[in-house]
């Protein structure tokens, strides 16, 4: 295999975040504008080509790979790739291969992904009220995603719940759903809304720093700091009451970039490297150049090379365009 990926901060990279389609099924009001314009299918990688891809980069020293979207359970034939990307879980060239994702198809595929080896999935819930679940997606069916968390536990699938924090939507809600995904044996996450791509309303309007938020949830839980990490942003805490992981992703009230071990790739083989930048460097050119992936590695060598120390989000009253024009559905999160 071919020599490590490492930064020019010394930071060594072995996660890779996978967005396999910017499609989604829902609109989530933080994430997309009710009328997107998708991309179109001939600029998509294959599944074959998302694969070679992802091979290129566990060889390179990648131990975790997340697939995520939009949502990655609505492309077509994605079972294929993941069928496919679980002979590194086999050969233990992976530690983790894992998903991240709305929940709406999981009740279909909780059992076909537990097969190919994922352990642990991130599920996006932000509340458990059936009309602000629709109001906050557009149209989604909460009983839907609740089925597909069953399903998934039923898979034997870990199970994270992911809320993203919003001011006067579910700010009330959140001492609510940490009780109920303990209750139900998982981990939740809180996150604060990061300023990503046009999404027709003021961000401003949505931000709740997390320090409120924690806070607040400390007048209901004795909340003691623990040292769990799972190689992503999340700083968590215990919960007394209920014996779960509450974990906070802040991105902006409390910078985590210079532990960052990650880097991005879009469905149309863009790496980004960094979640709140737009430098990129284009791997389906190098890619489809040759059969042989040396001009890839290449490639990879020279954008890691490039990879900057870390974001620079801000949610500020005066600036009217979000700090990263695309959305977070086309780099995944
Ligand atoms: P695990 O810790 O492995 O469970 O996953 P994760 O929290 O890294 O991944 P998940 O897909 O659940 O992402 C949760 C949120 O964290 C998403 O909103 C991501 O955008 C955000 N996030 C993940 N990595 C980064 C990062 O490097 N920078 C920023 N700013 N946000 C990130
Ligand atoms: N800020 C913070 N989190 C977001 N997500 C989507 N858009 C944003 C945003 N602008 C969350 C989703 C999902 C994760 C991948 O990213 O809810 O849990
Ligand atoms: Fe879809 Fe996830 Fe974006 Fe919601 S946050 S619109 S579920 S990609």
């Amino acid at each position: 295999t071919g020599t490590p990926l490492v930064d020019p901060f010394g930071r060594a990279i072995t996660y890779l975040r996978v967005s396999v389609t910017d499609r989604c099924d829902l609109r989530c009001v933080y994430c997309m504008s009710e009328h997107m314009t998708f991309l179109p299918k001939a600029d998509i990688l294959t599944l074959e080509e998302l694969d070679r891809l992802c091979a290129a980069f566990v060889a390179r020293g990648t131990r975790k790979l997340r697939i995520t979207g939009g949502e990655p359970l609505v492309r077509r034939g994605i079972m294929t790739l993941f069928r496919s990307l679980s002979r590194h879980i086999e050969t233990g060239a992976l530690d983790e291969l894992t998903v991240t994702t709305n929940g709406s198809q999981l009740d279909k595929y909780a059992g076909e992904l537990a097969a190919c080896g994922v352990r642990r999935i991130n599920v996006s819930l932000d509340t458990l009220d059936p009309q602000k679940f629709r109001d906050i997606t557009r149209w989604g069916d909460l009983g839907q995603v609740q089925a597909g968390i069953t399903a998934a536990q039923r898979a034997g699938i870990a199970v994270k719940i992911n809320a993203v924090g919003l001011k006067g939507v579910n700010e009330d809600e959140l001492g609510d759903l940490v009780a109920w995904a303990h209750g139900e044996g998982m981990d939740l996450t809180i996150i604060e809304v990061m300023p990503l791509g046009d999404i027709g309303e003021s961000r401003l309007d949505q931000y709740l720093p997390l320090s409120m938020v924690r806070a607040k949830l400390a007048e209901r839980f004795t909340l003691t700091e623990s040292d769990y990490r799972t190689g992503g942003p999340a700083r968590y805490v215990r919960v007394a009451e209920t014996g779960g992981r509450l974990g906070f992703i802040t991105p902006l009230t409390h910078n985590f970039c210079e532990s960052c071990n990650r880097v991005r790739l879009t469905c149309t083989g863009t790496l980004f490297m960094c979640l709140g930048q737009e430098d990129a460097a284009d791997l389906r050119a190098a890619l489809r150049a040759s059969p042989d992936d040396s001009l890839l590695h290449a490639t990879l060598d020279e954008a890691i090379g490039r990879k900057p120390k870390g974001h620079d989000f801000v949610i500020d009253r005066r600036k009217q365009r979000p700090a990263v024009g695309r959305h977070m559905s086309v780099t995944g999160g």
